[in-house]
């Protein structure tokens, strides 16, 4: 189960139970946030890590706790906008009329802290589709998502693709930095606690018109993505859309079939072609053709500075409370961008001021159209760490120096020590010393003198 050889305690075995629990595929390059769940869940027991695993795995300990700390549960408010679009303007309007008296079921699984179905509610609001129009249903893994949504306060990142009027109107400064959602809202969204490859068919029981499965499958393997959309035709109404994140659109042929409407991609049960609603002219694609892909959707406000996203723009909350690093130990700044990149300058300027919500945005941005940008992913990751989402931040940076490292990706060699600086501080920031020291001392072979070093002088404490 261990690695005694590089004192990680992640395996095969708990990689294999991770899988089998939840479907989720961690690799050998993506595990260090479950490195540090098993640490941080091992702790909280007053358990050796290794004794944790065994009882973990033997069924001992109850494993909701540590199934929490190993999801991804990053999200934010009108993150699906063209699929939330064309639901809103097309399908339940389309429903309604062919309809009348029965709900348009809308079911947003996975939900996280119901950013996604609450985006929903409040564009039902705003057009004034009635609460007897449509049922909206959420579900998620994770039992501290679930009681996070039904609580629905959120904070700034949450926000960070909201307009400041429709901020302004659904939520209410509540705390510092915190905003709630108006508690008519909360009403308008069933949460159930559901993993999609077990239970979700009999928690749910009941089929849907839409389905919002958004950045799911991304984390399964091939054969698991194959089983959860067998789950999903099964909840999905014969004629009903299935929408998944553009990441995800490699589904099999042979379960669905792609289908455009309004410039939103969507995805439709096989079986007898659907007519498409009223007054569009289906433009269905040929099996296996491509279909016209609506454009980067932040290409257009990419090059200038993003409007003010938040109610009241701040650096998030957890980037405030947490005890920063040193300045000498903290990794520097990506190295700056060539002239000609002005969108990564203008990235970067917004983190070096700690606009974070305005820099996250900036550098998702920049991926949505270039997601080979190595640097906007190391941004993107010391944006994250900033703002104590450490797992993600981890998450993020390994994966990128696992792309540079298979010939994927370009990293300039000063960007390449950061993001091992990044990993080394997020590890030691968590007590994992001991993991931290393997990227410190790759650091020292490629830079000696770099300031995280100061992590390994005896008696240093940065965390
Ligand atoms: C990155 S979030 C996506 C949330 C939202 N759909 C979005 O696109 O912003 C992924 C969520 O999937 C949930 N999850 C992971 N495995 C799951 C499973 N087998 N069944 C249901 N939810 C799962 C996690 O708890 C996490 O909240």
């Amino acid at each position: 189960m261990t690695d005694a050889s590089n004192g990680r305690v992640v395996g095969e075995t708990l990689r294999a139970w991770i899988r089998g629990r939840t479907g989720i595929s961690i690799t050998e390059q993506n595990q260090a946030p479950v490195e540090l769940a098993v640490r941080l869940e091992a702790e909280r027991h007053g358990l050796d890590p290794v004794i944790y695993l065994d009882r973990l795995q033997g069924g001992v300990l109850p494993p909701q706790a540590f199934i929490d700390a190993i999801t991804t549960n990053e999200s934010y408010f009108f993150r699906a906008q063209d699929q939330m679009r064309v639901t809103i303007t097309r399908l339940i309007p389309e429903l309604m009329r062919c309809r009348p008296g029965q709900p348009a079921r809308i079911l947003s699984l996975p939900c996280a802290r119901g950013e996604e179905p609450y985006s929903l509610a409040i564009l039902c609001e705003e057009h004034r589709i009635p609460p007897r129009a449509v049922e909206l249903v959420a579900g998620d893994i994770s039992a501290t998502c679930l009681a996070d949504a039904r609580r629905g306060d959120y904070g700034p990142l949450a926000l960070r693709r909201t307009d400041p009027t429709t901020a302004q109107r659904w939520f209410t400064p509540w705390g510092p930095r915190t905003y709630r959602l108006e508690p008519a809202l909360l009403g308008r969204v069933s949460f159930h606690q559901v993993n999609l490859l077990e239970d979700a068919a009999t928690v749910l029981a009941r089929r849907f018109d839409v389905i919002f499965c958004e950045n799911l499958l991304i984390y399964f393997d091939p054969e698991t993505t194959s089983r959860a959309l067998a789950v999903l035709g099964r909840l999905l109404e014969p004629d009903g859309w299935l929408f998944v994140d553009h990441a995800e659109w490699n589904i099999p042929r042979e379960q669905f079939r792609m289908q455009e409407l309004d410039g939103c991609v969507g995805f439709r049960p096989l079986g007898p072609a659907h007519p498409a609603p009223a007054g569009h002219s289906r433009r269905d694609p040929a099996p296996g053709a491509a279909v016209p892909l609506p454009g980067p959707r932040w290409t257009a406000d990419g090059d200038r500075p993003p409007p003010p996203v938040t109610p009241t723009p701040t650096a998030p909350a957890r980037a405030a409370q947490r005890p920063a690093a040193p300045a000498a130990a903290r990794p520097a700044p990506p190295s700056p961008p060539p002239a000609g990149q002005p969108r990564l300058a203008h990235a970067q300027a917004h983190y070096q001021a700690k606009r974070f919500a305005e820099a996250l945005l900036a550098f998702n941005a920049i991926l949505a159209g270039h997601p080979a940008d190595a640097r906007a992913r190391l941004g993107k990751a010391l944006v994250l760490a900033d703002c104590g989402e450490d797992f993600e931040a981890l998450e993020v940076t390994e994966t990128l120096l696992h792309a540079v490292d298979e010939g994927e990706l370009d990293l300039s060699p000063p960007d390449y020590v950061e993001a091992l600086a990044l990993i080394a501080l997020l590890l030691h920031k968590k007590g994992l010393k001991d993991l931290a020291q393997g990227y410190l001392r790759e650091i020292a072979r490629r830079a000696p003198g770099h300031p995280s070093l100061g992590l390994l002088r005896p008696g240093s404490d940065h965390a």
